[in-house]
């Protein structure tokens, strides 16, 4: 197991099943340290950015790309959103600021492995750098599940069959980095979302 990954201070990621709620927990800690006076900005992966806008189209079902593609777009779109000179999260925590971000790579880890496997998505994701906090959002399937059936249309990873193995995949994730610096926080995604933000707020301060 690797230890030597590199940490950036002041970026925080959410993770989780679609539908474990990491999108609203990412706005509930983005408004509190607004409250506090804290320079911080919430984004997402894929980014609103030119690569992240292709990945869209194939999650929707608009164009079809061979899983390695994909797997190959989440990472580019990931080194674009750490490492664009000036917008990038490393050059912007480097400044003080704080980073969101609704997922990163332990998403590629979870999802892209289901078709191409854990440790070629590893090989293109494992040199860069972990945020100083993840947040894993435990939802079981079935309510994860629920909560999406009550949105409009799945993408083409929201269905139900897949979820338990992506699942499984977090968990194999989660293991591999459990010795890095990054701190690792597995909360009940169950709980109602101020309740849950509160727990959030208190393993940050
Ligand atoms: P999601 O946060 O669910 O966005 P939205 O709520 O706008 O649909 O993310 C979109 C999907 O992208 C989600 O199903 C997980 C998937 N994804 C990957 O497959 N690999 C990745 O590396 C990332 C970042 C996301």
């Amino acid at each position: 197991m690797r230890k030597d990954f590199a940490v950036i201070k002041g970026f925080i990621v959410f993770e989780g099943l679609d539908g474990a709620g990491t999108t609203t927990q990412a706005a509930l800690l983005r408004e509190k340290f607004k409250t506090e006076g804290i320079k911080c900005s919430s984004e997402c992966e894929p980014t609103a950015n030119y690569i992240g806008k292709v990945i869209r189209r194939v999650l929707g079902g608009d164009v079809d790309a061979a899983p390695g593609t994909l797997a190959k777009l989440f990472a580019a779109d990931r080194n674009e959103h750490l490492y664009n000179r000036e917008e990038g999260i490393v050059t912007r925590c480097r400044r003080g600021e704080t980073v969101i971000s609704d997922r990163y790579l332990f998403s590629s880890l979870a999802y892209q492995s289901l078709r191409y496997g854990f440790e070629n998505v590893l090989k293109l994701n494992m040199d860069y750098p972990v945020p100083e906090h993840l947040f894993y959002l435990d939802v079981p399937e079935e309510i994860c599940q629920n909560r999406l059936e009550e949105r409009d249309e799945l993408e083409i990873f929201e269905k139900k069959s897949i979820q338990r193995d992506i699942a499984e995949n977090y968990r194999r994730a989660i293991e591999l980095y459990s010795e890095s610096e990054m701190k690792i926080h597995i909360l009940d995604g169950t709980l109602p979302p101020e309740e849950l933000g509160k727990i959030v707020w208190s393993k940050i301060t």
